[in-house]
C-alpha cells in the first residue's frame, strides 16, 4: 500500500515519527508535507495529499496539523475525499468500516506518537463494510457533487 502523508509546521515531528513507523512496517510513504517548523498554511498540504489519493497515485492519506481540524476541513473540500479526524483507534476503525474514509487526519497537539501509531495501524488495515453503509457513502458523494439527498 502506498500512503500519502502531509502536514503543516505543527505536524513535522509527528509526521517524521509516522513515516519511520510505517516504512518499518513495509508501507511505501510519499511525503507531501512541510519538513521545517517555519509557519505555513495547512490547506497547501491538504490539497497535495487529497489530490494524490483521489487520482489513485496513493491508496490512502494521512494529514497532520496542530489540531487536525483545519487540515481535515480543507481536505474535505476536495472532490472525492472522505477525510476523518481521529484521536483514537476506534474512530479510525469505524471511519473505514462505515464511512470508507480515504484520508485520516490527526492533531499533533492533541495526541501523542503512540496513539497516532494505533490510529494509522487500524486505518490502514480495516476494510469498508459496504451494505447499508454503501448507501450512506453514496449520499455523501452526491453531496460532494452538489446534488440533493432529500
Ligand atoms: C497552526 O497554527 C494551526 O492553526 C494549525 O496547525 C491547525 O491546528 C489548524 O487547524
Amino acid at each position: 500500500m502506498k500512503i500519502a502523508i502531509g502536514n503543516d509546521h505543527g505536524g513535522v515531528e509527528l509526521k517524521r515519527h509516522l513515516v519511520q513507523y510505517l516504512e518499518g512496517k513495509g508501507f511505501e510513504v510519499v511525503n507531501f508535507g512541510s519538513d521545517v517548523t517555519e509557519s505555513t498554511d495547512y490547506p497547501i498540504y491538504a490539497e497535495r495529499v487529497s489530490k494524490a489519493v483521489v487520482s489513485g497515485e496513493c491508496d490512502k492519506g494521512i494529514l497532520i496539523c496542530g489540531t487536525g481540524i483545519g487540515i481535515s476541513i480543507s481536505a474535505n473540500k476536495i472532490h472525492g475525499v472522505r477525510c476523518a479526524l481521529c484521536s483514537e483507534p476506534v474512530s479510525a476503525q469505524l471511519a473505514r468500516q462505515h464511512n470508507d474514509a480515504n484520508i485520516v487526519a490527526m492533531g499533533a497537539r492533541t495526541i501523542g506518537p503512540v496513539m497516532a501509531e494505533g490510529i494509522v495501524d487500524v486505518f490502514m488495515s480495516t476494510e469498508f463494510q459496504g451494505g447499508r453503509h454503501q448507501r450512506r457513502v453514496d449520499k455523501i458523494m452526491m453531496l460532494d457533487r452538489g446534488e440533493s439527498v432529500q
